[in-house]
Parts: structure tokens; C-alpha cells; sequence
């Protein structure tokens, strides 16, 4: 009697454990907790001494020895599928940042360090800036480029002595191709594919041959300004450097120009500034002279209009060009070119302020 009547009631709680084992499974299955403190009570009441777990355990103790086997697995597996859940909910949690509830939307965010332009960078956006206020546009060209864009267009014939004025870097020899020395180049290849008026502004990247030092370097960065048009005259050209020179220098800044050659330009100059670290009354920085001197200039040579395929006759022009390092000394006073290619976090971060 004993034995049957404990036959069945170990069948019942087999059978109702069964169905207690996949009720389980499916409520962690769905389990959600919004904070920290809901996972704890959730693992209490699951998996603590005293949880639904445990009593499940406990009933197996009555469960017959036949079904052991099988349901002591379902329940060994009911009690990992309970740890993970517990676990994913925890860290599920952590993920988020721990606490839901301890999230402060008030909270002022944390900084973002930004990173700082470099000098150069700054210049050169500094000069288009003006450059465009006045109507010129932005052209680009190769760095690597043929003769005949980098001298031959611009009036330099073969064995002209002017090509030493620039020590070049050649790539190839017949046909030479070499690296531009000059952003001149760009002026030719924009006056062969467009017609004037050609208003335009070219900054771009130079190289030259030159041993580096705190005073040269083997390449550096200019910006040249072409304007072609019908009758463009000397004093369109001097109007334009003046508005250039106080738009970057200041108001007070004056202005000179000392006759100067260059193969591609005639009457060709050279632009000097007054002073401002002494006002023009003459210190170290300007030898004395209270003027520095900052770009090359001229009248638009009529060969390399003909050159080109403009016709001299009907077109004039002026061209200008200066180095962006020489602008930056000026207004940063760095004294060492070779600090603007070495990437010294020190050196870049002091431009923080002028962003
Ligand atoms: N290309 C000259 C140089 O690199 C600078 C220059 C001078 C450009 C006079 C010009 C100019 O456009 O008119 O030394």
C-alpha cells in the first residue's frame, strides 16, 4: 500500500515537475529588469537557497529512480539557462552604463578635446578668404608636372638662366617631367583651357631643391592669384595688393613695390609691408628697413598670353605669388621652418586660440 501510494505520488511530482521545469524556462525567457537591484531580486527568487529553483531540487528527491536520469538534466539545464539569463540581464545593464535609474540627463557632457588647425592650414584659408571677396575662385593643379607648364609657358626658354633661380626636381629627363617649382604652373594650365575674364586663386604645395634648414626647406606651399580680362592695369594690380595687405596685416599696414624680374611678368615687383613689430621705424626682424618683404607681382608677360592662346592685343593681365610660410612668420613669428612639417603636438597645439 505504502509503496503504491508513493509509486503515484512520485509519478505526480514527476509529471508536475515537468510541466513547473518548462513554465520556468519560459518566464526567464522573458525575463526584463530596468535596474541593477530588479536583477538581484530576480536571482533571489530564482536561484537563491530559498528560490523557485531550489524547491524544484528539493521535490526531486521524490521523484522515481527510473526518471532520475532524465530529470535531473532538465533540471541542471533549467538552472544554467537561469544563471545566463541572470548574467545577460546584469550585463546587459553594465553595457547601458550600470543603473537606468541613476542616468542624469541634467548632467552637463563630458568635453571633446578638438583638435587644432594647422598654422599653415589657417593662413592659406586666411588669404583665399580675401582673395574670394574680391571675385577670384579656387583652381588646383598637379604637383607633378611637364616643362613646359612649369617653365616654357612662362617665358622661360631653355637655358635661360632665370631656371636657376629655382633648383628643381627632376623626375625624368626627355620628355622632363619634374615636381612644380612654382604654383605659377597652374596660371598656364587654367589660362589653356578657359577664356577670360580668369579670375583665380591657386594654392597648392612646391617643391625645390634646396639643403633643409630653419630658413629653407625642399618644399613648401604658395599661393598664386591670376586676373585676365580686358584692360587690366597696374593699378587694378596695386589696388588688390593694398586690400590684401590690410585685410591680413591690419588697417595701418603700408605698402611698397620695388621693380623686380621674373621671367613671366612685365613690369614685374616685389611687395614689401611696413613693419608692424616696430611700425616702420626699423628693428631686427626688418633688418632696420621698417619694410619685410612678401610677395612677387607683375604685369602678365604678353608671351605667355600668346603662349597660351590669348590674344595680347585685346587681353592684358596681372599675376601674383607668395610663399604661405613666409605669411605665417609674419603673423606667428616661427622661427624655424622645419617646425611646420615635424608634427610636434607642442608646436600645433600653441594655434589652439587662433582657430
Ligand atoms: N613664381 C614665383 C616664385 O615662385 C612667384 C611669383 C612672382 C608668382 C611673381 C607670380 C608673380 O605670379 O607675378 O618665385
Amino acid at each position: 500500500m505504502l509503496s503504491a501510494y508513493s509509486y503515484l505520488c512520485d509519478k505526480e511530482t514527476q509529471i508536475s515537475m515537468i510541466e513547473k521545469i518548462n513554465a520556468l524556462k519560459e518566464e526567464l525567457s522573458n525575463l526584463k529588469a530596468a535596474n541593477a537591484a530588479a536583477v538581484e531580486e530576480l536571482r533571489i527568487k530564482y536561484l537563491s537557497k530559498k528560490g523557485t529553483i531550489s524547491a524544484l531540487m528539493n521535490d526531486f528527491r521524490n521523484v522515481p529512480a527510473e526518471s532520475k536520469r532524465e530529470l535531473g538534466q532538465a533540471l541542471n539545464e533549467l538552472k544554467s539557462f537561469a544563471t545566463e539569463r541572470i548574467n545577460s540581464l546584469r550585463e546587459a545593464l553594465a553595457g547601458d552604463n550600470g543603473d537606468a535609474d541613476a542616468l542624469d540627463l541634467t548632467r552637463t557632457a563630458a568635453p571633446v578635446r578638438l583638435g587644432t588647425r594647422h598654422p599653415l592650414s589657417l593662413v592659406r584659408e586666411q588669404i583665399i578668404d580675401i582673395f574670394r571677396r574680391l571675385g577670384f575662385t579656387i583652381a588646383e593643379g598637379p604637383e607633378v608636372e611637364d616643362d613646359w607648364h612649369v617653365f616654357e609657358s612662362l617665358n622661360f626658354p631653355p637655358d635661360h638662366p632665370a631656371r636657376d633661380m629655382q633648383d628643381t626636381f627632376f623626375i625624368s629627363r626627355n620628355p622632363d617631367v619634374l615636381l612644380r617649382t612654382h604654383t605659377s604652373s597652374v596660371q598656364t594650365r587654367v589660362m589653356t583651357s578657359q577664356k577670360p575674364p580668369i579670375r583665380i586663386i591657386c594654392p597648392g604645395r612646391v617643391y625645390r631643391n634646396e639643403a633643409i634648414s630653419a630658413r629653407a626647406h625642399c618644399f613648401f606651399h604658395q599661393v598664386e592669384a591670376l586676373y585676365i580680362d580686358k584692360k587690366v592695369t597696374f593699378a587694378d594690380l596695386r589696388q588688390t595688393l593694398l586690400y590684401f595687405a590690410r585685410e591680413m596685416f591690419g588697417p595701418q599696414t603700408q605698402i611698397r613695390l620695388r621693380p623686380s624680374y621674373f621671367p613671366f611678368t612685365e613690369p614685374s615687383a616685389e611687395m614689401d609691408i611696413s613693419c608692424d613689430l616696430c611700425g616702420g621705424k626699423g628693428c631686427s626682424f626688418c633688418k632696420g628697413t621698417g619694410w619685410v618683404e612678401i610677395l612677387g607681382c607683375g604685369m602678365v608677360d604678353p608671351n605667355v598670353l600668346s603662349a597660351c592662346g590669348i590674344d595680347p592685343e585685346e587681353y592684358s593681365g596681372f599675376a601674383l605669388g607668395m610663399g604661405v610660410e613666409r605669411i605665417t612668420n609674419l603673423k606667428y613669428r616661427v622661427k624655424d621652418l622645419r617646425l611646420f612639417s615635424e608634427n610636434d603636438k607642442r608646436f600645433l597645439d600653441e594655434f589652439v586660440a587662433a582657430h
